[in-house]
Parts: structure tokens; sequence; C-alpha cells
């Protein structure tokens, strides 16, 4: 038995999120036009007269957000958080201090909005990702990340940008994201990185955003929301990224609300030539682990440019949401056992429900240490089938230990993780 590590109170209401457990994230914009990654204008340096044909073509005449909050749902995602405006500065929302956002685009229309509505209308909570960063504002100064890091003109052109000009473009943006769409449950921000230094310039962080005064705004907007730990203001949830991380995450020694948010494919903007996709089997295995830790996973899928979840991430979704659909009762409210699970497994626990979720299926038998005496009936989660129990001295045999064995069937019932269901004394 270990102990079930307990942060402390968040700012904003945790309860919802520690509980829901499973995630949407949506990086939209005009990146999925160039469709090779989100950081596309950064990784090919390219020019803002370049990246306007992005702009000038954006029409995702397909998008419909009642059918990916659908998607979503099925899949058994209780929230969703979607990109608003990304790195490269366009704003999916119709903005009173940019002229470049959608509606001036042939989209025409407040993407977020809709999103917004048709999210709520299904029932998910609502999410923003915001981006700290900005390629396009003309007071954003040049770094070593921006796309024109080494145009040399350029560089001497931006010379006298000032960032606190910038930082106020920043709020006004939050402060309307956060004034007229109604209840926002969570804000993502994204990304500080202010241990960086090119020599020429270096990296941004919280004094720059001025993160405190913004946090701050949020709060009093939005009493309740969920703020994420990336403006290097402490938030009220950590953000590990494409990692499974090793237990439940700890900062300064302590255990902290946490989220890790996943890609299909290892990118976040829809990029139509990547083959990395991540089998549903896998990604089910990755939620597991996450709640075992504690933790939740926000799932990514980028939408493209006409608006549409591509059909392979549609075929994902809908594998995962077959999973859930039986094994639900795992992972919603769901967290970390003070038992310790056998090899090639994992347990979460609900109150007097233990789960023991098989990453491997085994011949015949798992025996479960520590839970002899313990378990008062037991069954696969998928059909509420009984799996038969029995008690067996432990082979190192003193003090009387016993060990709790269960009987499987040979054949792994079909399902892509299955679960046994043990009810504790
Ligand atoms: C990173 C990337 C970004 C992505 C994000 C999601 O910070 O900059 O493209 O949006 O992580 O976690």
């Amino acid at each position: 038995m270990n102990d079930i590590p307990r942060p402390e109170a968040t700012t904003g209401d945790s309860s919802w999120f520690v509980r829901d457990r499973f995630g949407l994230f949506i990086h939209w914009g005009i990146y999925a036009m160039p469709a090779r990654h989100e950081w596309v204008k950064n990784r090919e340096k390219l020019t803002d007269e370049h990246y306007q044909r992005y702009f000038d073509h954006f029409d995702p005449d397909l998008y419909d957000p009642t059918a990916w909050a659908r998607a979503a749902k099925a899949a058994g995602m209780r929230y969703a958080v979607l990109t608003t405006k990304h790195h490269d500065g366009f704003c999916l929302w119709d903005s009173a201090l940019t002229d470049y956002k959608a509606t001036n685009t042939p989209a025409k229309r407040d993407l977020v909005r809709a999103y917004v509505d048709a999210f709520r209308a299904e029932g998910l909570k609502i999410g923003f990702y915001h981006s700290l960063i900005d390629w396009h504002h003309p007071e954003f100064p040049v770094d070593g990340l921006h796309p024109q890091r080494d145009d040399l003109a350029y560089r001497e052109r931006a010379a006298n940008r000032d960032v606190k000009k910038y930082a106020e473009y920043l709020h006004g943006q939050v402060r309307e994201l956060l004034t007229n769409y109604g209840k926002i449950d969570v804000l993502w921000l994204d990304f500080s990185y202010s241990g960086r230094d090119w020599g020429w310039s270096k990296g941004k962080g919280k004094e720059d955003w001025q993160a405190e005064s913004l946090v701050a705004m949020v709060r009093e907007l939005q009493p309740g929301i969920l703020v994420n730990n990336r403006s290097e203001m402490p938030g009220d949830f950590h953000t590990p990224e494409q990692v499974q991380p090793r237990g439940w995450v700890q900062v300064d020694g302590k255990p902290v609300v946490w989220e890790a948010c996943q890609t299909l494919n290892g990118s976040w903007g829809y990029d139509r030539d990547n083959l990395d996709w991540k089998s549903p089997s896998l990604l089910l295995r990755m939620l597991i682990d996450a709640v075992s830790k504690g933790g939740n996973m926000l799932l990514n899928v980028g939408p493209t440019g006409r608006g549409e979840f591509d059909p392979r991430a549609l075929a994902t979704l809908q594998a995962l949401g077959d999973w859930m659909r039986l094994h639900g009762r795992a992972i919603y409210g769901a967290t970390q056992s003070a038992f310790t699970p056998p090899p090639d497994c994992r347990f979460t626990q609900r109150g007097d429900r233990l789960y023991l979720h098989l990453f491997a299926w085994p011949f015949k038998h798992i025996v479960l240490d520590g839970l002899a005496g313990r378990v008062t009936y037991a069954q696969l989660l998928n059909d509420a089938s009984e799996v038969k129990m029995s008690e067996q001295p432990l082979p190192e045999g003193g003090a009387g230990g016993r060990t709790l064995r269960l009987e499987l069937p040979v054949q792994q019932p079909d399902v892509l993780v299955p679960v046994v269901e043990l009810f504790l004394a």
C-alpha cells in the first residue's frame, strides 16, 4: 500500500476536472492549410507575405462544431480546449483588436462562437487555448523562435518593438475571450521560455506577458476558471506535453493537479503526410496510465482546412469511444490507488472499486499481492461476467501471508484493454 497523493486545493474549480479526466484538444488555424505542422511558419521561416496565402484561402466550408462535439462526446471526452490563437497570431474569433482574424478570411465568421455554442449544447466543458507568443503582431519583439530570426534587415526594422504594447494587446484579447462567450472553464496559456538565450535575443516569460496581472484579470472575469501553468505564474494545473510522467506529477516535492496533453501523430495542427499515428490501444493505455497516476489526458485533433476531423482521427475517436462506453467507470472519478498493481497492469480506483487494467493478457491466472481478504467480488468490466477468486499462500510463506488469485479466461475479451472490476470490502 502506498499513500495516495492529494494536491492542495486549487484557486480555480478543479473538482469537475479531476473527475472528467479525458478532454479534447483542438489545434485549428490557417496552418491547417499548409498541412505540415502548426509551427510551419517558424520551421520554414515563412514571411508574413508568404503566409498571407493561407489567410486569403481559408474557407472551412465543412466546419460543423456540433459534429466535432458529438465525436468528442462519443469518444468519452468531457471537455474541450480550442486554440483561439496560435503562435502565428491568427485569431479564430471576431476580435476588435486586430484584422488578422477569421471574419476577414473567406470563412467570414466567428469560429470560436460556433465552437462554444456547439460544445456547450452537447454538455462539454469549454476551454480556450491562447498563445502568449505572436509571430504576426508588429510589437512582438523578434527572438530566436521568430520566423524572421535569421533575416537581419527584418530584425533591424523591428529593433524598436515594445513588448509592453504587445502585452496590452494580449490582455485585451484575453479580456474579450473571457467576456463575450459566457462561462469558460479552462484557460490554457502557451507558453513561456524565459530561460532561452540566443545572445542577440532572449526568450520571453512572465515579465513580458505581465502574467501576474493577466492571471488576476482572468480570475476576476471568470471566477472558478482553471488556468494552466505555462505563463510562469503558478496555475491550477500542470501540463506535461507528449510524455507519460513516471508518477503523480510533483512540483517542489508536492503533488499537483495535472493533465498530459497528447497528439494522435506527433503534430498538433493538421499534418497531411504524417504517418506517426498512435493506435487506439496505445492511446487508451496512455489515458489509463495517466489516471492511474492521478492525472488527465487532453488528446488533440487537428481539423483540416475544410473544417473537418479527418477520417483517421475520427476512426481513432470512435475506437476510443467503444472502449470508454464499457469502461468509463474505471476512468471518470477514478484516481491513483494505494495498491500496487502486478506487472503489465495499472490500477485505478474510485471509492471501493478497484480497476485492474491488463495491458498484456496473461495465461489463466493473475495474482494480486496485498489484496487477499479485501475483495468481495470480481468481474470483467466489459460484460459483468464473474471472475473467480481464490486465496493462495505466498510462495515465500512466512507470516501467514496470502495473495489473491484471479481466474481469467484463456481468450482475452474482445476489447482493446480488458479491465477487471474488484469490489473492495
Ligand atoms: C507547444 C507548442 C504548440 C502546441 C502546444 C500544446 O508548446 O508550441 O505548438 O500548441 O505545445 O501543448
